[in-house]
């Protein structure tokens, strides 16, 4: 087992083929049995022989792949159980990241490899917030730097092609999808609060969570958040800002610019980062908007504030 960069966020990365390799994933994750991994494989020609490639799915990989779309297909034997949680079907993906690519047509098979936090907990999107949950747990770390893109890949549920959904928002927005594949595409239920109630499991509202409690915001952050020991993170720095930050309290921004591209890029570290500074609330203000990146950095900021 080894943790390994992809354009979106490091993997926790075993053969998805070796059972007890994949059993020692959910261990190291703290991850429950119930919430299926995603496979990740080399080249479009290699899915035959672990998912069945449904009408569509060559579409979508022409337009997406390599590149942050997953796609949940019905799966064949050579996937274990465990890996899918025992369901019929496996989410798969083929990651757009040069040291995953050479990786995974060097070793002998798909890698399952979910997110390298621990369960619940922020995603990694450099090298040393993996160490830095894991320490000796995860010795060995394929060093790409900064993730390109930041949040975790769209997910796509293609089980029924006639019947796309939405599983995971993530930088591949719907109406690409729906451009690609001719057909609309449904929103899943993914704000479920249970883990067993969830189709993918791993989508129930509280996730991505800091310790310290968060608080969301849209344009201006609630007046109280001004004592001291308290962060606000706003979208762009004050020049570019009409609202006065309160008193006392800690400002950060998602981006010099107010770039989406950037925000997605530093949502995750300034978030851990800020959970490490001993804050005692952390207010983060929300982009607004329907382009991709910013409705799937709301849904990680809603989730990561849910429950609090
Ligand atoms: O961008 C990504 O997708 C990253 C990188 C490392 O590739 N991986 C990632 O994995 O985010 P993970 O496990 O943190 O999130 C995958 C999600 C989980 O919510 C899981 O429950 C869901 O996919 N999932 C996996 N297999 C599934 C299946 N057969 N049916 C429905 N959902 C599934
Ligand atoms: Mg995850």
């Amino acid at each position: 087992m080894a943790a390994i960069p992809t354009e979106t966020v490091y993997g926790l990365a075993a053969l998805a083929t070796d059972e007890d390799a994949c059993r020692s994933i959910f261990s190291v994750k703290g991850r429950p049995l119930i919430d299926p991994l995603i496979v990740h494989v080399a080249a479009f020609s290699s899915i035959p022989a672990f998912a069945e490639p449904v009408e569509g799915l060559d579409k979508l990989a022409k337009t997406f792949w390599p590149g942050p779309l997953t796609v949940i297909l019905p799966k064949r034997k050579a996937i274990p159980d465990l890996v899918t949680a025992g369901k019929p079907s496996v989410a798969i993906r083929i990651p757009d990241q040069k040291a995953a690519l050479s990786l995974l047509a060097k070793v002998d098979g798909p890698l399952a490899a979910p997110s390298a936090n621990p369960f619940g907990y922020v995603s990694p999107t450099r090298p040393e917030h993996v160490a830095d949950t894991f320490g000796e747990k995860v010795p060995f770390v394929l060093d790409g730097g900064s993730c390109r893109i930041g949040v975790e890949s769209t997910i796509l549920d293609m089980r029924d092609p006639r019947r796309p959904g939405l599983l995971r928002p993530g930088a591949i927005g719907r109406t690409q999808l729906e451009e690609c594949l001719g057909r609309s595409i449904r929103i899943c239920p993914s704000v479920v609060s249970s883990v067993e109630t969830a189709l993918a499991p791993g989508t129930m509202e509280r996730h991505y969570s800091p310790g310290t409690p968060l608080f969301l915001f849209e344009s201006e952050p609630p007046a109280d958040a001004g004592t001291s020991r308290q962060a606000v993170v706003f979208l762009q720095p004050p020049r570019e800002r009409p609202h006065p930050i309160p008193a006392h309290a800690h400002a950060y921004w998602w981006s010099e610019s107010g770039d989406l591209t950037e925000m997605a890029q530093n949502l995750f570290s300034l978030l851990r980062r800020l959970d490490a500074a001993g804050y005692v609330a952390i207010h983060c203000q929300l982009p607004a908007g329907e382009e991709p990146l910013a409705v799937a950095v709301r849904d990680r900021l809603r989730r990561a504030a849910a429950g609090k």
